[in-house]
């Protein structure tokens, strides 16, 4: 029996690591032990019960307004127990967040090898995202076996030095997530939401929550999403806002009562990509959602000055707009009134892969983890 930890910290783990946990599940051979450190509580639990899965262990690390010091601290701590308690073979990690970068470090501790999902990831910019490029990157130097999604991210690692034996290009799982969500009929469940003319009004899609921007970027971001909907009066935002209170002040400071804005908790993962299947455009600071749109045709304006998604850009399906009013405005304008630009952002193939990423992912523990350096 091959022992695979799968550690999920935030919302986005949880929705990435879900088809690697349901597959590893389904294999003879391979235990799975999911262990969710609750850095996220309410917005992985969601995650949990859409794919029926189950935590082996909950470090229910969570605390309102928590720092990365404290976050980090209390990582270190639950996670040494629980992966000491269990030596597990593998431990796979995923992503960019404080649980990935922990979980990878603490595993090295205890001379376990790490799997990094979403490996080679980059803006090369110390401070953007922040403290995300940096997570990662820690994450690589402590990982044996690195999942590329593309072959963009396998040139990051190579250029680094990883050897290529150690990398496997497989694609993304959250389009794994996407596509196992998105094929099946479904009533939203938010009042809020059902209650909308998705018909008669242009939905703008909104989610942004990067601490980078936190501050004077953030409410200039604010700004554009008022001044949007000032002047288009087709057009509407519906807006799930962050939990962190950092984020909902200034969210509700700026654009509480605003006209045809609507403000929403978290949505749950059926409830948020049946918003993205019906709005018109989005406009995000996520990692994932620049993932996720291509494959339901719908144009991404980023607010960020860069990203470490730069297939999508190259698609066409992604405009990176930054975080000044002015261009926010200005770009989304663009969208509502040109159809010619609009279709231009509509792309066919996804550069994220093809719903088959978890598979590829086992496949490969199974047959290379025998590979990997020892002490
Ligand atoms: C975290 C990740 C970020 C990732 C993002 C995805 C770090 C440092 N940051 O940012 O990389 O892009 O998640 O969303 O790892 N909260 C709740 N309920 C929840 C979740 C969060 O109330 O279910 C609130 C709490 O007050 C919590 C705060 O949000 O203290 C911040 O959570 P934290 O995980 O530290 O940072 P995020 O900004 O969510
Ligand atoms: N998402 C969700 N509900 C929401 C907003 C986002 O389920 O209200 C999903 C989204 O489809 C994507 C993921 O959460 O898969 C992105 O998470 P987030 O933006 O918090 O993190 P990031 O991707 O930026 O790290």
């Amino acid at each position: 029996m091959l022992k695979v930890a799968i550690i999920v910290g935030t919302r986005p783990e949880a929705i990435k690591m879900a088809p690697i946990a349901i597959e590893a599940g389904r294999r003879r051979g391979i235990k799975p032990v999911l262990i969710l450190t609750a850095q996220h509580r309410k917005m992985c639990d969601d995650v949990f019960e859409i794919f029926k899965l189950k935590p082996d262990h909950d470090l229910d690390i969570m605390k309102p307004r928590q720092s990365l010091f404290e976050v980090t601290a209390r990582l270190v701590r639950k996670l040494e127990k629980v992966l000491a308690a269990e030596t597990p073979d593998i431990v796979l990690v995923q992503g960019d967040t404080t649980s990935t970068f922990v979980g990878s470090l603490c595993s090295y501790y205890l001379k376990i090898p790490v799997g990094h999902v979403e490996a080679g990831l980059r803006t090369y910019r110390k401070y953007s995202p922040f403290p995300e490029e940096i997570n990662r990157k820690l994450t690589s130097a402590l990982s044996d076996l690195h999942f590329a999604p593309t072959a963009t991210a396998r040139d990051s690692l190579l250029s680094e030095g990883v050897p290529r034996r150690r990398i496997s290009v497989v694609g993304h799982p959250v389009i794994d997530a996407l596509l196992h969500v998105a094929s099946r009929r479904y009533r939203f469940a938010s009042e809020q939401l059902a209650g909308i003319d998705f018909k008669r009004n242009k939905v703008i899609a909104v989610t942004a929550h990067r601490r980078e921007s936190w501050g004077e970027s953030f409410e200039g971001m604010m700004r554009a999403l008022r001044e949007i909907v000032r002047r288009h009066s087709d057009a509407l935002v519906v807006f799930p806002v962050h939990p962190n209170p950092n984020v909902r002040g200034t969210v509700k400071k700026i654009l509480a009562g605003a006209e045809r804005v609507v403000l929403v908790d978290p949505l749950d993962y059926r409830d948020f990509v049946k918003l993205l299947k019906s709005c018109s455009f989005i406009i995000t600071d996520s990692g994932g959602i620049q993932e996720e749109a291509p494959s339901l045709g719908k144009p991404v304006l980023l607010m960020r000055e860069v990203t470490e998604r730069p297939e999508a850009v190259k698609a066409g399906a992604v405009k990176i707009v930054g975080t000044d009013t002015r261009r926010i405005v200005s770009a989304a304008t663009e969208l509502l009134k040109s159809e010619k630009a609009y279709r231009k952002m509509i792309v066919k193939k996804n550069p994220y892969g093809d719903g088959h990423a978890a598979e590829k992912i086992m496949d490969t523990i199974a047959g290379r983890l025998g590979e990997v350096e020892r002490p």
